[in-house]
Protein backbone atom coordinates (compact mmCIF):
# COMPACT_ATOMS: atom_id res chain seq x y z
CA UNK A 1 0.00 0.00 0.00
CA UNK A 2 1.54 3.47 -0.60
CA UNK A 3 2.15 6.09 1.98
CA UNK A 4 0.32 8.74 0.81
CA UNK A 5 -2.46 10.12 2.72
CA UNK A 6 -6.00 8.17 2.60
CA UNK A 7 -8.52 10.93 2.12
CA UNK A 8 -12.51 10.27 1.78
CA UNK A 9 -13.65 12.13 -1.72
CA UNK A 10 -14.97 14.63 0.79
CA UNK A 11 -12.02 15.70 2.37
CA UNK A 12 -10.49 15.68 -1.40
CA UNK A 13 -13.13 17.77 -2.60
CA UNK A 14 -12.32 20.01 0.42
CA UNK A 15 -9.16 21.12 -1.04
CA UNK A 16 -10.26 22.32 -3.51
CA UNK A 17 -10.87 26.36 -4.57
CA UNK A 18 -13.20 28.33 -6.14
CA UNK A 19 -11.79 30.25 -9.34
CA UNK A 20 -9.53 26.97 -9.48
CA UNK A 21 -8.23 25.42 -12.66
CA UNK A 22 -8.43 21.16 -12.39
CA UNK A 23 -7.34 18.69 -14.92
CA UNK A 24 -9.43 15.21 -14.54
CA UNK A 25 -8.38 12.35 -16.37
CA UNK A 26 -10.99 10.77 -18.55
CA UNK A 27 -11.51 10.67 -22.47
CA UNK A 28 -15.02 9.52 -22.42
CA UNK A 29 -16.23 7.86 -19.44
CA UNK A 30 -13.61 5.77 -19.32
CA UNK A 31 -11.07 6.43 -17.04
CA UNK A 32 -12.98 9.55 -16.02
CA UNK A 33 -12.82 10.36 -11.54
CA UNK A 34 -15.80 9.71 -10.56
CA UNK A 35 -16.05 10.23 -6.57
CA UNK A 36 -14.07 13.05 -5.88
CA UNK A 37 -16.05 15.07 -8.64
CA UNK A 38 -19.39 14.23 -7.20
CA UNK A 39 -17.93 15.62 -3.72
CA UNK A 40 -16.96 18.95 -5.49
CA UNK A 41 -20.23 19.02 -6.72
CA UNK A 42 -21.95 18.88 -3.35
CA UNK A 43 -19.43 21.06 -2.08
CA UNK A 44 -20.51 23.58 -4.50
CA UNK A 45 -24.01 23.44 -4.11
CA UNK A 46 -23.27 24.16 0.03
CA UNK A 47 -21.94 27.53 -1.19
CA UNK A 48 -24.50 28.01 -3.61
CA UNK A 49 -26.87 27.59 -0.71
CA UNK A 50 -25.29 30.28 1.03
CA UNK A 51 -25.08 32.87 -1.67
CA UNK A 52 -21.33 32.40 -1.89
CA UNK A 53 -19.47 31.71 -5.65
CA UNK A 54 -18.29 28.04 -6.21
CA UNK A 55 -17.03 27.53 -9.67
CA UNK A 56 -13.98 25.76 -11.27
CA UNK A 57 -12.54 25.82 -14.94
CA UNK A 58 -12.71 22.00 -15.83
CA UNK A 59 -10.05 20.27 -18.13
CA UNK A 60 -10.24 16.74 -19.43
CA UNK A 61 -8.90 14.43 -22.13
CA UNK A 62 -12.63 14.54 -23.94
CA UNK A 63 -15.54 13.58 -22.73
CA UNK A 64 -16.30 12.20 -19.14
CA UNK A 65 -18.57 10.58 -17.27
CA UNK A 66 -22.35 11.81 -15.60
CA UNK A 67 -20.54 12.04 -12.10
CA UNK A 68 -18.16 14.21 -13.26
CA UNK A 69 -19.77 16.32 -16.04
CA UNK A 70 -23.01 16.09 -15.61
CA UNK A 71 -22.97 16.65 -11.62
CA UNK A 72 -20.65 19.72 -11.65
CA UNK A 73 -23.52 21.54 -14.87
CA UNK A 74 -26.23 20.49 -12.82
CA UNK A 75 -24.47 22.52 -9.85
CA UNK A 76 -23.40 25.32 -12.22
CA UNK A 77 -20.07 24.26 -10.78
CA UNK A 78 -18.03 24.82 -13.83
CA UNK A 79 -17.07 28.09 -15.37
CA UNK A 80 -14.75 27.33 -17.82
CA UNK A 81 -14.35 23.84 -20.00
CA UNK A 82 -12.68 22.67 -22.41
CA UNK A 83 -11.78 20.57 -24.95
CA UNK A 84 -15.01 18.14 -25.51
CA UNK A 85 -17.84 17.47 -23.80
CA UNK A 86 -20.91 14.91 -24.55
CA UNK A 87 -22.97 15.39 -21.70
CA UNK A 88 -27.06 16.79 -21.92
CA UNK A 89 -26.81 18.65 -18.72
CA UNK A 90 -23.78 20.49 -19.64
CA UNK A 91 -24.21 21.01 -23.38
CA UNK A 92 -27.43 22.67 -22.11
CA UNK A 93 -25.42 24.81 -19.50
CA UNK A 94 -22.97 25.61 -22.61
CA UNK A 95 -26.20 26.48 -24.86
CA UNK A 96 -27.45 28.35 -22.20
CA UNK A 97 -24.85 30.45 -21.62
CA UNK A 98 -23.90 29.51 -17.93
CA UNK A 99 -20.67 27.54 -18.78
CA UNK A 100 -18.05 29.04 -21.20
CA UNK A 101 -16.53 26.50 -23.40
CA UNK A 102 -13.72 26.52 -26.12
CA UNK A 103 -13.69 23.49 -28.68
CA UNK A 104 -10.32 22.37 -29.43
CA UNK A 105 -8.05 19.71 -31.73
CA UNK A 106 -7.65 17.07 -28.71
CA UNK A 107 -4.02 16.36 -29.99
CA UNK A 108 -3.03 20.14 -29.01
CA UNK A 109 -4.45 20.49 -25.69
CA UNK A 110 -1.08 19.20 -23.77
CA UNK A 111 0.95 21.45 -26.14
CA UNK A 112 -1.10 24.11 -25.07
CA UNK A 113 -0.93 23.18 -21.18
CA UNK A 114 2.56 22.49 -21.78
CA UNK A 115 2.81 26.23 -23.21
CA UNK A 116 0.97 27.70 -20.22
CA UNK A 117 -2.31 29.23 -22.32
CA UNK A 118 -4.64 27.81 -20.32
CA UNK A 119 -3.01 29.36 -17.10
CA UNK A 120 -1.30 26.81 -14.24
CA UNK A 121 -3.54 23.89 -13.57
CA UNK A 122 -4.20 23.86 -9.80
CA UNK A 123 -4.85 20.44 -9.13
CA UNK A 124 -4.64 17.02 -11.57
CA UNK A 125 -7.34 14.66 -9.92
CA UNK A 126 -6.55 11.36 -11.66
CA UNK A 127 -8.38 7.57 -11.38
CA UNK A 128 -5.43 5.02 -11.21
CA UNK A 129 -5.03 1.02 -11.30
CA UNK A 130 -2.21 1.65 -8.71
CA UNK A 131 -0.17 3.94 -7.53
CA UNK A 132 4.10 3.47 -5.97
CA UNK A 133 5.93 5.30 -3.23
CA UNK A 134 8.08 6.81 -5.99
CA UNK A 135 5.12 7.95 -7.69
CA UNK A 136 4.65 5.67 -10.58
CA UNK A 137 0.85 5.88 -11.77
CA UNK A 138 -0.25 2.74 -13.61
CA UNK A 139 -3.62 4.49 -15.10
CA UNK A 140 -6.56 2.57 -16.01
CA UNK A 141 -9.11 2.55 -18.83
CA UNK A 142 -7.69 5.96 -20.65
CA UNK A 143 -4.91 7.87 -20.95
CA UNK A 144 -6.02 10.91 -22.74
CA UNK A 145 -4.50 13.92 -21.26
CA UNK A 146 -3.45 12.53 -17.88
CA UNK A 147 -0.05 12.59 -18.36
CA UNK A 148 0.23 16.50 -18.93
CA UNK A 149 -2.04 16.97 -15.97
CA UNK A 150 0.14 15.40 -13.95
CA UNK A 151 3.20 17.31 -15.09
CA UNK A 152 1.86 20.33 -14.74
CA UNK A 153 -0.26 20.25 -11.88
CA UNK A 154 0.80 22.00 -8.11
CA UNK A 155 -0.82 19.17 -6.44
CA UNK A 156 -2.08 16.10 -7.19
CA UNK A 157 -5.22 13.70 -6.22
CA UNK A 158 -5.30 9.92 -7.10
CA UNK A 159 -8.22 7.82 -6.97
CA UNK A 160 -7.48 4.41 -6.98
CA UNK A 161 -10.47 2.57 -8.17
CA UNK A 162 -9.93 -0.71 -7.12
CA UNK A 163 -12.57 -1.99 -10.01
CA UNK A 164 -9.44 -1.82 -11.99
CA UNK A 165 -6.75 -4.66 -11.57
CA UNK A 166 -3.05 -3.58 -11.10
CA UNK A 167 -2.37 -6.05 -13.80
CA UNK A 168 -3.49 -3.16 -16.42
CA UNK A 169 0.55 -2.18 -15.79
CA UNK A 170 1.62 -2.94 -19.86
CA UNK A 171 -1.36 -1.65 -21.80
CA UNK A 172 -0.34 1.94 -21.60
CA UNK A 173 2.48 3.32 -23.92
CA UNK A 174 3.09 6.80 -22.18
CA UNK A 175 5.37 9.06 -24.41
CA UNK A 176 5.64 12.99 -24.28
CA UNK A 177 7.34 15.35 -26.82
CA UNK A 178 9.71 17.76 -25.76
CA UNK A 179 8.20 21.26 -26.04
CA UNK A 180 9.76 23.19 -28.75
CA UNK A 181 12.31 23.90 -29.77
CA UNK A 182 13.46 20.14 -28.47
CA UNK A 183 10.77 18.63 -30.16
CA UNK A 184 12.03 15.42 -31.85
CA UNK A 185 10.51 13.09 -34.55
CA UNK A 186 7.96 10.76 -32.59
CA UNK A 187 9.90 7.10 -33.06
CA UNK A 188 6.39 5.44 -33.91
CA UNK A 189 6.63 2.92 -36.98
CA UNK A 190 3.79 0.93 -37.25
CA UNK A 191 0.19 0.89 -35.22
CA UNK A 192 1.66 -1.73 -32.53
CA UNK A 193 4.80 0.44 -31.93
CA UNK A 194 5.91 1.06 -28.12
CA UNK A 195 8.17 4.31 -27.52
CA UNK A 196 7.12 5.01 -24.18
CA UNK A 197 6.86 3.81 -20.33
CA UNK A 198 4.14 1.38 -18.89
CA UNK A 199 3.54 3.91 -16.12
CA UNK A 200 3.27 7.82 -15.67
CA UNK A 201 5.88 9.32 -13.34
CA UNK A 202 4.85 11.82 -10.88
CA UNK A 203 6.55 13.62 -8.00
CA UNK A 204 5.61 11.90 -5.06
CA UNK A 205 5.68 15.49 -3.02
CA UNK A 206 2.81 16.69 -5.33
CA UNK A 207 0.31 13.87 -4.27
CA UNK A 208 -1.84 15.35 -1.59
CA UNK A 209 -3.73 12.17 -0.69
CA UNK A 210 -5.49 8.94 -2.27
CA UNK A 211 -8.94 8.36 -2.60
CA UNK A 212 -9.89 4.89 -2.56
CA UNK A 213 -13.14 3.64 -4.90
CA UNK A 214 -14.61 0.31 -6.22
CA UNK A 215 -16.19 1.89 -8.88
CA UNK A 216 -17.44 0.69 -12.71
CA UNK A 217 -16.93 2.93 -15.64
CA UNK A 218 -19.97 4.71 -16.61
CA UNK A 219 -19.40 4.16 -20.26
CA UNK A 220 -22.75 4.64 -22.62
CA UNK A 221 -23.88 1.54 -24.50
CA UNK A 222 -24.46 2.49 -28.72
CA UNK A 223 -27.49 2.30 -30.44
CA UNK A 224 -27.38 -1.09 -32.45
CA UNK A 225 -27.12 -0.44 -36.40
CA UNK A 226 -30.47 0.62 -37.69
CA UNK A 227 -30.87 -0.05 -41.66
CA UNK A 228 -29.52 3.71 -42.12
CA UNK A 229 -26.21 3.20 -40.53
CA UNK A 230 -25.93 -0.28 -41.41
CA UNK A 231 -26.35 0.81 -45.04
CA UNK A 232 -23.60 4.17 -44.53
CA UNK A 233 -21.50 1.28 -43.43
CA UNK A 234 -22.05 -0.92 -46.41
CA UNK A 235 -21.48 1.80 -48.56
CA UNK A 236 -17.84 2.47 -46.95
CA UNK A 237 -17.03 -0.87 -46.77
CA UNK A 238 -17.92 -1.41 -50.53
CA UNK A 239 -15.88 2.12 -50.92
CA UNK A 240 -13.04 0.65 -49.60
CA UNK A 241 -12.87 -2.52 -51.24
CA UNK A 242 -13.07 -0.88 -54.52
CA UNK A 243 -10.54 1.58 -53.82
CA UNK A 244 -8.21 -1.43 -52.62
CA UNK A 245 -9.42 -2.93 -56.15
CA UNK A 246 -8.36 -0.14 -58.17
CA UNK A 247 -4.62 -0.16 -56.30
CA UNK A 248 -5.39 2.77 -54.19
CA UNK A 249 -5.09 1.10 -51.14
CA UNK A 250 -2.62 -1.47 -50.32
CA UNK A 251 -3.47 -5.47 -50.64
CA UNK A 252 -3.03 -5.34 -46.48
CA UNK A 253 -5.34 -2.36 -45.67
CA UNK A 254 -4.12 0.82 -44.25
CA UNK A 255 -4.67 1.75 -40.39
CA UNK A 256 -8.34 2.87 -39.71
CA UNK A 257 -10.02 5.65 -37.53
CA UNK A 258 -13.30 5.53 -36.78
CA UNK A 259 -14.66 8.55 -35.10
CA UNK A 260 -17.41 8.71 -32.15
CA UNK A 261 -21.31 7.71 -32.53
CA UNK A 262 -23.53 5.54 -33.55
CA UNK A 263 -22.87 6.25 -37.40
CA UNK A 264 -18.73 5.42 -36.89
CA UNK A 265 -19.63 1.94 -34.86
CA UNK A 266 -22.02 0.30 -37.24
CA UNK A 267 -19.09 1.72 -40.69
CA UNK A 268 -16.85 -0.48 -38.17
CA UNK A 269 -19.40 -3.22 -37.86
CA UNK A 270 -19.52 -3.05 -41.64
CA UNK A 271 -15.67 -2.64 -42.28
CA UNK A 272 -15.31 -6.22 -40.15
CA UNK A 273 -17.89 -7.58 -41.64
CA UNK A 274 -17.23 -7.34 -45.50
CA UNK A 275 -15.12 -10.57 -47.06
CA UNK A 276 -13.02 -8.32 -49.46
CA UNK A 277 -11.56 -6.18 -46.61
CA UNK A 278 -8.61 -8.02 -44.52
CA UNK A 279 -8.15 -7.85 -41.29
CA UNK A 280 -6.72 -4.64 -40.41
CA UNK A 281 -5.17 -2.13 -37.70
CA UNK A 282 -6.87 0.46 -35.64
CA UNK A 283 -5.18 3.96 -34.89
CA UNK A 284 -8.04 5.73 -33.20
CA UNK A 285 -9.33 7.33 -30.48
CA UNK A 286 -11.34 5.08 -28.54
CA UNK A 287 -11.72 1.43 -28.23
CA UNK A 288 -15.64 0.46 -28.52
CA UNK A 289 -16.96 -2.70 -27.53
CA UNK A 290 -17.17 -3.30 -31.94
CA UNK A 291 -13.29 -3.38 -31.69
CA UNK A 292 -12.95 -6.29 -29.24
CA UNK A 293 -15.31 -7.98 -31.14
CA UNK A 294 -13.12 -7.84 -34.10
CA UNK A 295 -10.54 -8.66 -31.90
CA UNK A 296 -11.78 -11.89 -31.57
CA UNK A 297 -12.82 -12.27 -34.57
CA UNK A 298 -9.28 -11.66 -35.39
CA UNK A 299 -10.53 -8.97 -38.27
CA UNK A 300 -8.45 -6.30 -36.39
CA UNK A 301 -5.20 -7.34 -36.22
CA UNK A 302 -4.11 -4.83 -33.65
CA UNK A 303 -5.52 -1.60 -32.07
CA UNK A 304 -4.05 1.35 -31.04
CA UNK A 305 -6.28 4.04 -28.96
CA UNK A 306 -6.18 6.57 -25.90
CA UNK A 307 -8.91 4.93 -24.43
CA UNK A 308 -10.76 1.86 -23.93
CA UNK A 309 -14.64 2.38 -23.97
CA UNK A 310 -16.17 -0.75 -23.26
CA UNK A 311 -19.67 -1.73 -21.63
CA UNK A 312 -19.04 -3.70 -18.56
CA UNK A 313 -19.71 -7.40 -19.43
CA UNK A 314 -17.28 -6.73 -22.46
CA UNK A 315 -14.22 -4.86 -19.86
CA UNK A 316 -14.94 -7.87 -17.43
CA UNK A 317 -14.03 -10.34 -20.14
CA UNK A 318 -10.87 -8.07 -21.24
CA UNK A 319 -9.91 -7.66 -17.85
CA UNK A 320 -10.26 -11.64 -17.52
CA UNK A 321 -8.02 -12.44 -20.19
CA UNK A 322 -5.91 -9.51 -19.92
CA UNK A 323 -2.34 -11.49 -21.04
CA UNK A 324 -4.70 -12.31 -24.00
CA UNK A 325 -5.46 -8.47 -24.83
CA UNK A 326 -2.28 -7.21 -23.71
CA UNK A 327 -0.87 -7.98 -27.16
CA UNK A 328 -3.50 -6.58 -29.08
CA UNK A 329 -4.23 -3.32 -28.06
CA UNK A 330 -2.36 -0.25 -26.56
CA UNK A 331 -3.58 2.82 -24.61
CA UNK A 332 -1.34 5.97 -25.60
CA UNK A 333 -1.61 10.12 -24.70
CA UNK A 334 -4.18 11.65 -26.94
CA UNK A 335 -1.24 14.02 -28.35
CA UNK A 336 0.14 10.69 -29.61
CA UNK A 337 -2.92 9.07 -31.12
CA UNK A 338 -3.95 12.12 -32.72
CA UNK A 339 -0.81 13.70 -33.79
CA UNK A 340 -0.44 15.00 -37.49
CA UNK A 341 3.20 13.18 -37.63
CA UNK A 342 1.96 9.83 -37.30
CA UNK A 343 -1.40 10.39 -38.88
CA UNK A 344 0.29 11.18 -42.05
CA UNK A 345 3.06 8.63 -41.67
CA UNK A 346 0.92 5.59 -40.77
CA UNK A 347 -1.97 6.59 -43.98
CA UNK A 348 -4.71 6.68 -42.15
CA UNK A 349 -8.23 5.77 -43.52
CA UNK A 350 -9.76 8.56 -41.26
CA UNK A 351 -14.44 7.69 -40.92
CA UNK A 352 -15.92 10.93 -39.04
CA UNK A 353 -19.20 11.74 -38.31
CA UNK A 354 -20.88 14.97 -39.69
CA UNK A 355 -24.13 17.04 -38.46
CA UNK A 356 -24.43 18.54 -42.08
CA UNK A 357 -22.35 18.41 -45.10
CA UNK A 358 -22.44 21.44 -47.77
CA UNK A 359 -22.54 20.48 -51.44
CA UNK A 360 -19.42 21.53 -51.77
CA UNK A 361 -17.66 19.37 -49.24
CA UNK A 362 -17.27 21.86 -46.41
CA UNK A 363 -18.49 19.79 -42.70
CA UNK A 364 -20.44 21.12 -39.63
CA UNK A 365 -19.27 18.35 -37.29
CA UNK A 366 -20.56 20.73 -33.69
CA UNK A 367 -23.24 23.02 -34.41
CA UNK A 368 -26.75 22.86 -34.56
CA UNK A 369 -28.52 25.00 -37.00
CA UNK A 370 -25.20 27.02 -36.48
CA UNK A 371 -25.17 27.55 -33.06
CA UNK A 372 -26.48 25.17 -30.24
CA UNK A 373 -23.29 23.10 -29.50
CA UNK A 374 -23.44 19.23 -29.58
CA UNK A 375 -20.12 17.89 -28.67
CA UNK A 376 -17.20 19.53 -29.94
CA UNK A 377 -15.16 19.01 -33.16
CA UNK A 378 -12.63 16.23 -30.95
CA UNK A 379 -10.28 14.58 -32.97
CA UNK A 380 -12.37 14.72 -36.01
CA UNK A 381 -9.56 17.82 -37.33
CA UNK A 382 -6.43 16.09 -36.01
CA UNK A 383 -7.73 13.05 -38.53
CA UNK A 384 -9.32 14.72 -41.08
CA UNK A 385 -6.81 16.71 -42.08
CA UNK A 386 -3.51 14.69 -42.03
CA UNK A 387 -5.60 11.40 -43.44
CA UNK A 388 -4.41 9.72 -46.06
CA UNK A 389 -8.37 9.14 -47.00
CA UNK A 390 -10.52 11.27 -45.15
CA UNK A 391 -14.40 9.77 -45.31
CA UNK A 392 -17.36 11.64 -43.60
CA UNK A 393 -20.31 9.64 -43.05
CA UNK A 394 -23.94 10.90 -41.61
CA UNK A 395 -27.36 10.02 -42.43
CA UNK A 396 -28.86 12.25 -45.15
CA UNK A 397 -31.61 13.25 -42.53
CA UNK A 398 -32.11 14.32 -39.36
CA UNK A 399 -35.70 14.59 -37.13
CA UNK A 400 -37.82 12.93 -39.41
CA UNK A 401 -36.73 13.86 -42.19
CA UNK A 402 -37.55 17.88 -41.21
CA UNK A 403 -33.86 18.57 -41.56
CA UNK A 404 -31.20 17.59 -44.78
CA UNK A 405 -27.98 16.48 -43.28
CA UNK A 406 -26.94 18.21 -47.30
CA UNK A 407 -27.40 22.09 -47.35
CA UNK A 408 -26.11 24.48 -49.38
CA UNK A 409 -24.04 26.09 -47.00
CA UNK A 410 -22.91 24.66 -43.56
CA UNK A 411 -24.49 26.67 -40.49
CA UNK A 412 -20.82 26.15 -38.98
CA UNK A 413 -17.66 24.97 -40.21
CA UNK A 414 -15.37 22.70 -38.77
CA UNK A 415 -13.74 20.49 -41.89
CA UNK A 416 -12.89 22.35 -45.11
CA UNK A 417 -13.63 21.24 -48.29
CA UNK A 418 -9.69 20.66 -48.65
CA UNK A 419 -9.68 18.13 -46.19
CA UNK A 420 -13.23 15.89 -46.75
CA UNK A 421 -11.83 13.77 -49.98
CA UNK A 422 -15.42 11.50 -49.51
CA UNK A 423 -19.12 11.71 -48.06
CA UNK A 424 -21.25 8.89 -47.52
CA UNK A 425 -25.08 8.90 -46.92
CA UNK A 426 -27.51 5.65 -46.98
CA UNK A 427 -27.85 6.75 -50.22
CA UNK A 428 -24.56 6.56 -51.93
CA UNK A 429 -20.94 7.80 -51.89
CA UNK A 430 -19.65 10.84 -53.19
CA UNK A 431 -15.62 10.57 -54.09
CA UNK A 432 -14.94 14.64 -54.09
CA UNK A 433 -11.22 13.93 -54.74
CA UNK A 434 -9.64 15.76 -58.34
CA UNK A 435 -13.31 17.66 -58.58
CA UNK A 436 -14.31 21.26 -58.41
CA UNK A 437 -16.83 23.11 -56.38
CA UNK A 438 -19.22 22.44 -59.33
CA UNK A 439 -18.71 18.56 -59.98
CA UNK A 440 -18.63 18.59 -56.12
CA UNK A 441 -21.82 19.36 -55.46
CA UNK A 442 -23.43 17.76 -58.45
CA UNK A 443 -21.55 14.35 -57.17
CA UNK A 444 -23.00 15.30 -53.40
CA UNK A 445 -26.51 16.00 -54.71
CA UNK A 446 -27.09 12.48 -56.73
CA UNK A 447 -25.54 10.55 -54.86
CA UNK A 448 -25.73 11.54 -50.84
CA UNK A 449 -28.71 13.86 -50.75
CA UNK A 450 -32.50 12.38 -49.81
CA UNK A 451 -34.48 12.22 -52.95
CA UNK A 452 -37.21 14.48 -50.69
CA UNK A 453 -34.61 17.10 -50.82
CA UNK A 454 -33.09 16.83 -54.15
CA UNK A 455 -35.17 18.82 -56.68
CA UNK A 456 -34.60 22.01 -54.12
CA UNK A 457 -30.72 21.30 -53.91
CA UNK A 458 -30.66 21.42 -57.87
CA UNK A 459 -32.97 24.38 -57.67
CA UNK A 460 -29.98 25.98 -55.56
CA UNK A 461 -27.29 24.79 -57.65
CA UNK A 462 -28.96 26.43 -60.64
CA UNK A 463 -29.71 30.01 -59.27
CA UNK A 464 -26.29 31.44 -59.70
CA UNK A 465 -24.16 30.64 -62.85
CA UNK A 466 -20.97 32.76 -61.95
CA UNK A 467 -17.72 32.52 -60.09
CA UNK A 468 -15.62 29.61 -59.38
CA UNK A 469 -17.96 28.56 -56.42
CA UNK A 470 -21.38 29.25 -57.25
CA UNK A 471 -22.87 29.91 -53.90
CA UNK A 472 -26.17 32.40 -53.33
CA UNK A 473 -24.79 34.65 -50.58
CA UNK A 474 -28.88 35.70 -50.75
CA UNK A 475 -30.19 32.24 -50.66
CA UNK A 476 -27.29 30.02 -49.06
CA UNK A 477 -28.95 29.31 -45.38
CA UNK A 478 -33.02 29.69 -46.72
CA UNK A 479 -32.63 26.12 -45.59
CA UNK A 480 -31.98 26.80 -42.32
CA UNK A 481 -34.52 29.35 -42.74
CA UNK A 482 -36.80 27.76 -43.61
CA UNK A 483 -36.98 25.47 -40.62
CA UNK A 484 -36.51 27.83 -38.13
CA UNK A 485 -40.16 28.95 -39.74
CA UNK A 486 -41.60 26.21 -39.67
CA UNK A 487 -39.44 23.77 -37.90
CA UNK A 488 -39.16 22.00 -41.89
CA UNK A 489 -37.12 22.16 -44.40
CA UNK A 490 -38.89 20.51 -47.03
CA UNK A 491 -40.61 23.70 -47.23
CA UNK A 492 -37.93 25.87 -48.48
CA UNK A 493 -38.66 27.60 -51.94
CA UNK A 494 -36.49 29.75 -54.41
CA UNK A 495 -37.24 32.08 -56.78
CA UNK A 496 -38.49 31.13 -60.31
CA UNK A 497 -35.17 31.03 -62.71
CA UNK A 498 -36.25 32.66 -65.62
CA UNK A 499 -36.04 30.34 -68.62
N1 LIG B 1 -29.44 19.00 -37.36
C1 LIG B 1 -29.99 18.77 -36.16
N2 LIG B 1 -29.72 17.66 -35.43
C2 LIG B 1 -28.89 16.75 -35.97
C3 LIG B 1 -28.30 16.92 -37.23
C4 LIG B 1 -28.62 18.12 -37.95
N3 LIG B 1 -28.08 18.37 -39.14
N4 LIG B 1 -27.53 15.85 -37.49
C5 LIG B 1 -27.60 15.03 -36.42
N5 LIG B 1 -28.43 15.57 -35.51
C6 LIG B 1 -28.79 15.01 -34.20
C7 LIG B 1 -29.47 13.66 -34.34
O1 LIG B 1 -30.84 13.81 -34.62
C8 LIG B 1 -29.21 13.08 -32.96
O2 LIG B 1 -30.09 13.69 -32.05
P1 LIG B 1 -30.70 12.89 -30.81
O3 LIG B 1 -29.51 12.61 -29.92
O4 LIG B 1 -31.67 13.87 -30.21
O5 LIG B 1 -31.32 11.67 -31.38
C9 LIG B 1 -27.80 13.58 -32.64
O6 LIG B 1 -27.59 14.71 -33.49
C10 LIG B 1 -26.71 12.55 -32.89
O7 LIG B 1 -26.85 12.13 -34.22
P2 LIG B 1 -26.67 10.60 -34.66
O8 LIG B 1 -27.20 10.48 -36.05
O9 LIG B 1 -27.21 9.67 -33.61
O10 LIG B 1 -25.13 10.52 -34.83
P3 LIG B 1 -23.91 10.07 -33.94
O11 LIG B 1 -24.23 9.45 -32.64
O12 LIG B 1 -23.12 9.27 -34.91
O13 LIG B 1 -23.17 11.49 -33.62
C11 LIG B 1 -22.05 13.55 -34.09
C12 LIG B 1 -22.90 12.39 -34.63
C13 LIG B 1 -21.63 14.42 -35.27
C14 LIG B 1 -22.84 14.38 -33.09
C15 LIG B 1 -20.79 12.95 -33.38
O14 LIG B 1 -20.14 12.06 -34.24
C16 LIG B 1 -19.80 14.03 -32.95
O15 LIG B 1 -19.96 14.66 -31.93
N6 LIG B 1 -18.74 14.28 -33.78
C17 LIG B 1 -17.76 15.30 -33.52
C18 LIG B 1 -16.55 14.77 -32.84
C19 LIG B 1 -15.85 13.70 -33.64
O16 LIG B 1 -16.05 13.56 -34.83
N7 LIG B 1 -15.05 12.92 -32.98
C20 LIG B 1 -14.35 11.81 -33.58
C21 LIG B 1 -12.92 12.03 -33.48
S1 LIG B 1 -11.96 10.60 -33.41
Amino acid sequence: MPEFPQLTADEAAATIQNGQTIGFSGFTAAGSVKAVPLAIAARARAFHQRDEPFQINVITGASTGPSLDGALARENAIHWRTPYQSDPDLRKSINDGHTMFFDMHLSQLPAQIRQGVLGPIDVAIVEAADVAKDGSVVLTTSVGATPTFLDHAKRVIIELNRYHPPELRGIHDIYQPAAPPFTQPIPLLTASDRIGSEVVRVDPRKIIGIVETNLPNESKTFTPASDITGRIGAHVADFLAAEMRRGLIPRDFLPLQSGVGNTANSVLAALGGHPAIPAFTLYSEVLQDAVIELIDQEQCRFASATSLTLSQPLLQQVYRNLDHYRSRFVLRPQEITNHPEIIRRLGIIAVNTAIEVDVFGNVNSTHVLGQKLMNGIGGSGDFTRNAYLSIFVCPSTAKDSCITTIVPACSHMDHSEHSVHVVVTEHGVADLRGKDPRQRAEAIIRHCADPQYREALWEYFHLTRSGHLPQSLEYSYSFHKSFLESGDMRHVHYPRQSP
